[in-house]
């Protein structure tokens, strides 16, 4: 039953079918229309000679009414037209029905509707002809044709033709067998066609089954080339790029899995280490372990921070955290921003400026959400800036129509170009780039929640940095007009 239920039998069973049922009509009219075409050619070709033996007839006969002739000389006249066709058999009736001459020497009893219904119906007809086909005394199926003899209008006799109908059926059913033996030829070659239509369809779904079935038992790089029909053909092109997808979603969330471990161990080992230390004698040294516990504290602040940008980063991703949406004047936040730096960047050194360009539409967005954002570049700018750098703050309308941008621009060291394509990956850190000393090593997360916020505001976020010539980080916003 498995088998009947596969697409390749259903759709060779379903040509067949549809073949099968053609030739059965076809074998069922063209049958039918070979036999009747055959009687009906012999019958003209009887009639035919019918008419053209009578008409030889016509003179014979006025003859024999005459006394001049005798009834032998029309039947050799008759014997000698048809000697070409030895099964012919030939009767000539007087107008009242009485035979006169036949072919067998042994004349038939008087004409009647019964045993000669022809030569009634060409006496009643106004073409002057009858047809008949009936069995003779042997069973043999005969056609019989007569036509009337006339000199002007007068019927001077009726000759009937006989011919036995065994050898036109016999050709008929030859062309019939012909015609069905052709038919089946084309059937097989449709069911061929059909076969290896089924199989073009039916292969390509057999191997993104496997494909698929491979990919259930966690071989993620299998790939099916795509083949067959169009729609096929995408199906496999649309199962590539899923695989493609799974498989680079998997590796991003292995490295993502690395990452998180190897940043949460350093700071774990700190700990652990400086906890031995002040238990193995430390604690006895005041000063020592004032340093080793403010090392301790600083460890899980770190740690802190980075299990809280996790968590965000993961909400926000998961699409959890969208937060509540308001109106916002992204310039009063900027502004926020700058007030809260500003001693971080006097401390550092560094000389924070704010430029806002004045008319700047709102922006529907979470305040605390956009707010981080401009932290985070600010921070970033500020850390990685060196003293006596600037750090510019800038909000403009943006290159597209209905966008605000956000710039942070420093005059820091750069970011190479190898690295500046993965800052925005979660726990990237260019080794080269290092912050001022006296700054503590983030963990990589920063630009990767302000690029997760900015694209879950509908934005898009950017940044071009040459080495030597600072950064700029841009982020576009939608506004509302
Ligand atoms: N303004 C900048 N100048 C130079 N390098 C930068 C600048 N901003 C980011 N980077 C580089 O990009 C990396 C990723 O920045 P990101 O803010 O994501 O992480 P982080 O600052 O190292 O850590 P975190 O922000 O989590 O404290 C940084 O480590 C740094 O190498
Ligand atoms: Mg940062």
């Amino acid at each position: 039953m498995r088998f009947a239920r596969s697409l390749n039998t259903r759709l060779v069973l379903s040509h067949l079918a549809v073949s099968l049922v053609s030739i059965a009509l076809m074998a069922g009219f063209a049958g039918r229309f070979i036999f009747q075409a055959a009687i009906g050619e012999t019958e003209h070709n009887l009639q035919g000679l019918a008419f053209a033996a009578g008409n030889a007839l016509e003179l014979p006969l006025q003859e024999l009414s005459g006394g001049t002739t005798d009834k032998q000389h029309i039947q050799d006249m008759l014997s000698r037209m048809f000697a070409d066709t030895p099964d012919m058999q030939f009767t000539v009736y007087q107008p009242d029905g009485f035979p006169l001459v036949d072919s067998s020497n042994n004349l038939p009893i008087r004409a009647n509707r019964a045993n000669a219904p022809e030569v009634i119906e060409a006496l009643e007809s106004e073409l002057g002809r009858g047809v008949n086909i009936r069995p003779d005394s042997r069973g043999e199926q005969m056609m019989h044709v007569a036509a009337l003899i006339q000199r002007e209008i007068e019927v001077t006799g009726i000759l009937r033709l006989s011919i036995p109908l065994a050898p036109t059926q016999q050709a008929a059913r030859q062309s019939f067998f012909l015609l069905m033996a052709v038919t089946l030829l084309i059937v097989s070659g449709v069911s061929l066609v059909g076969w290896v239509l089924a199989n073009n369809l039916a292969r390509p779904i057999q191997i993104l089954t496997q494909a698929a079935r491979n990919m259930e038992s966690g071989d993620l790089s299998v790939r099916v080339k795509p083949s067959g029909p169009q729609e096929l053909q995408l199906l496999a092109e649309a199962f590539n790029s899923m695989a493609n997808r799974l498989q680079s979603n998997l590796s991003q969330l292995r490295a993502f899995v690395a990452n998180a471990s190897h940043e949460l161990r350093t700071p774990l080992t700190v700990v652990k280490l400086r906890a031995e230390a002040l238990r193995e004698g430390a604690l006895e040294e005041p000063e020592v372990a004032t340093r080793f516990l403010s090392e301790i504290e600083t460890e899980i602040d770190r740690l802190v921070r980075m299990v809280n940008d996790l968590l965000d980063l993961s909400r926000m991703e998961a699409g959890m955290d969208s937060g509540k949406r308001t109106l916002l004047n992204l310039g009063a936040i900027a502004h926020e921003v700058y007030e809260t730096f500003g001693i971080r960047a006097t401390r550092a050194e560094v000389e924070l400026t704010l430029d806002l360009e004045p008319g700047l539409p709102p922006v529907l967005g979470n305040e605390g959400q956009l707010r981080r954002v401009f932290y985070n570049l600010v921070e970033n700018a500020i850390k990685y800036t060196p003293c006596k750098g600037q750090v510019e703050m800038l909000l403009r309308s943006g290159p597209n129509p209905n966008t605000v941008r956000l710039l942070v621009r420093d005059s820091g060291p750069g970011i190479a170009p190898e690295h500046l394509p993965h800052v925005f990956e979660r726990f990237y850190r260019a080794e080269i780039t290092q912050p001022r000393p006296g700054v503590v090593r983030g963990s990589g997360l920063g630009l990767a929640i302000a690029k997760s916020i900015v694209e879950s505001h509908g934005g898009e976020i950017g940044v071009s940095s040459q080495v030597g010539n600072g950064t700029t980080i841009w982020a576009d916003l939608p506004s509302v007009s």
